[in-house]
């Protein structure tokens, strides 16, 4: 549905970066590398952070406030780059402002706020999309066609762990509870979306965790039930590395997907006894097919991407939040 004035192909995609971190200097390299893509802000809370960003990535507009930039008028869309507890807000931020967003993941810290997004970007027609780039990846695109095209029959289960060593650091957003933290919503968001990608939201969910000194889950282990039959099994920790494996099974197959199974290089395509190794690699740092696709919905007039849709992040908040009510974490303000 066209809603808003798509963006000219004669011209490039004017973005905006919000914060200055980790992730934010890998996407604003991934853009650097689109031809038709200009990056034209970055937004710090700190004028030193952001004259630095705007240096090394060739920025012209520095603002000194994430509010500054939502009165940039070059910009068109904002990736949002905060930690996890901010992700509503400054994505509220810049859709009131009038500008498209894609956010990181997870797009919100629970489904309340997730759906006030929706509403938000939905209500101003505006473009708002979670950044979760596995789903853009080669790897990714040709899981979806073998599944759809029954290579292995019906999936009936989704196993994946995804778990890092982090040093424990109580104000590290990893572990800070005021900043989102927990293995959960940072890492075990991956399999959970994998599950719904695949199955769609589950019936049920049961989940059990070892808080840490925090509060924060640092290992979790969730069991999603579909009614019809199929289970996913999810690990997750931010304290002990995991084998980040991840295995599709259906009726007639089976797909492995190797590590780290949210950006594999390859599937393995195992049906009875034989295994068949499909290479599909993605090159630079992968993060610019979520970015072509943002394009592509820009340029075509659509609110949202068809392949991550907010009806799946709202979902996939929904089962977050159940999984959390489990394991009894709640973050402040909850
Ligand atoms: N898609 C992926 O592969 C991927 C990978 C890593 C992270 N992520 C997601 O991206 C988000 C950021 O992760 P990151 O690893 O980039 O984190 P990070 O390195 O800690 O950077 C976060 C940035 O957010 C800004 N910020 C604003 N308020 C903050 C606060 N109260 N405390 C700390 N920082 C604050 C800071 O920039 P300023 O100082 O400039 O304001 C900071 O540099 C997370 O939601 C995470 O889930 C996604």
């Amino acid at each position: 549905v066209a809603v808003f004035q798509p963006v000219d192909a004669a011209r490039p995609v004017r973005w905006g970066i919000a914060s200055t971190g980790g992730i934010a200097h890998d996407f604003a390299l991934a853009l650097s590398l689109l031809p038709d893509a200009e990056i034209v802000a970055v937004a710090s809370r700190s004028a030193a952070a952001a004259e630095a960003f705007a240096d090394t990535h060739g920025i012209r507009h520095r603002h000194a406030s994430y509010e500054a930039m939502a009165g940039d008028d070059e910009v068109d869309v904002v990736y949002v780059g905060t930690p996890h507890s901010r992700h509503c807000d400054d994505a509220l931020l810049y859709l009131h402002a009038g500008k498209h967003v894609l956010c990181e993941k997870p797009l919100a810290l629970n489904h309340d706020q997730a759906a006030r997004m929706a509403h938000a970007a939905r209500s101003r027609g505006r473009f708002l999309m979670e950044a979760i780039w596995s789903r853009f990846l080669p790897a990714y695109v040709e899981l979806r066609r073998l599944v759809a095209g029954g290579a292995i029959g019906d999936v009936r289960l989704v196993e994946a762990s995804f778990g890092f060593a982090a040093p424990f650091d109580s104000q590290h957003r990893l572990f800070d509870l005021s900043l989102g933290g927990g293995a959960l919503l940072d890492v075990g968001l991956y399999p959970v979306q994998l599950a719904h990608m695949l199955l769609g939201p589950p019936d049920d969910v049961r989940g059990v965790a070892h808080l840490g000194p925090t509060g924060a889950d640092e290992q979790s282990a969730v069991l999603l039930h579909y009614a019809d039959g199929p289970l996913a099994v999810v690990l997750a920790s931010i304290t002990t590395a995991y084998a980040c494996t991840a295995r599709v099974s259906g009726t007639k197959g089976a797909i492995d997907l190797p590590p780290r199974f949210h950006c594999p290089a390859f599937l393995d395509l195992r049906v009875g006894t034989t295994t068949t190794r499909l290479e599909v690699p993605y090159d630079r740092n992968g993060l610019h097919y979520e970015a072509e696709e943002v394009h592509r919905c820009l340029r075509a007039g659509d609110a949202e991407s068809v392949v991550m849709p907010l009806a799946d992040s709202c979902a996939i908040a929904r089962t977050l939040d159940r999984a959390r009510e489990q394991i009894g974490l709640r973050y402040p303000g909850e």
